[in-house]
């Protein structure tokens, strides 16, 4: 089976276009006295446009982990919003079929003043569940995240691996077609990160898909059926994991690209 998606044997999952972001940031710039009397006081305000993707195209087809790597601020956060559906594209498009499951290092998350049960019943009820299924669910979610009681208490008393467990539990129970994974396994211990990694397998094996954003390479080459590299809001590369990601430490090596796009 070809490792990367092939669109002429199955349909794409997840289908992005030409896709482009950009994020405009507003800041006050640092008033001049006669800026300042000729605005009457009012602090100056410019506009920088930061361009985190530019111009991406991928397909990705059911079943399977897909990693997506890079260095800071490549845009690998932005992509996954987009999946999600969180953030708008500036331009182009994306396709995305079947029910996205969202674990985001930041952005979407619970109400710290919340016990955890509190949480998890809020976040079931608003994803649709009925009563019954959310009953069933709970028990799934809170013996696999294992916090005992802490399930009782608000969840500003969590560590962050706590957290990061309550979250990853939450996500992967939801039985979603696609699940989107930002870095939220880096919080775990080692045994919690196995057992994620299992559970990966699982949904996998029932036709999941999962995108997975880390900087942990030896992870993206154990779970990683392919991998995308971004770098500057470009897609780099896009192929079976160990060329990806040995090119990509290349990369890191020497400080420059020995792949050409045309090699993808
Ligand atoms: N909310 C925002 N407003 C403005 N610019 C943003 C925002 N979020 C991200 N950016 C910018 O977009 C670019 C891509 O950021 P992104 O968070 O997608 O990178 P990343 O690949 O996830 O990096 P990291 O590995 O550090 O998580 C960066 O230049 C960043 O400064
Ligand atoms: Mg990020």
């Amino acid at each position: 089976m070809p490792s990367v998606y092939d669109s002429t044997v199955a349909p794409a999952i997840v289908k992005v276009e030409r896709l482009s972001v950009t994020y405009r940031a507003t800041y006050e710039t640092k008033p001049t006295l006669k800026g300042a009397l000729l605005r009457m006081g009012r602090g100056q305000r410019a506009v920088r446009e930061i361009e985190a993707l530019r111009d991406v195209s991928f397909e990705v087809g059911r079943g399977g982990v897909t990693g997506v790597i890079g260095v800071n601020g490549a845009g690998k956060s932005t992509l996954m919003r987009c999946v999600a559906g969180i953030l708008p594209p500036s331009h182009g498009r994306i396709e995305v079929h079947g029910r996205v499951s969202t674990l985001l290092a930041l952005g979407v998350g619970f109400n710290r003043q919340l016990s955890g049960r509190e949480n998890v019943v809020l976040g079931g009820l608003a994803a649709g569940l009925r009563r019954d299924q959310l009953a069933a669910k709970y028990e799934e979610i809170a013996e696999f995240a294992e916090l005992g009681d802490f399930m009782d208490l608000p969840m500003r008393t969590y560590s962050s691996g706590m957290y990061g467990r309550l979250a990853f539990s939450v996500a992967i129970n939801m039985d979603p077609d696609i699940l989107l994974v930002d870095e939220a396994l880096s919080v775990g211990d080692a045994r919690f990160k196995r057992k994620s990694f299992d559970k990966m397998g699982e949904l996998c094996a029932k036709a999941g898909t999962i995108l997975l954003v880390s900087h942990a390479l030896r992870s993206i080459r154990e779970l990683c059926d392919q991998v995308i590299w971004m770098d500057k809001g470009k897609l780099v590369m896009h192929g079976d994991t160990d060329e990806v990601v040995d090119a990509y430490e290349r990369y890191m090596e020497v400080g420059e690209s020995e792949v050409a796009l045309e090699d993808v």
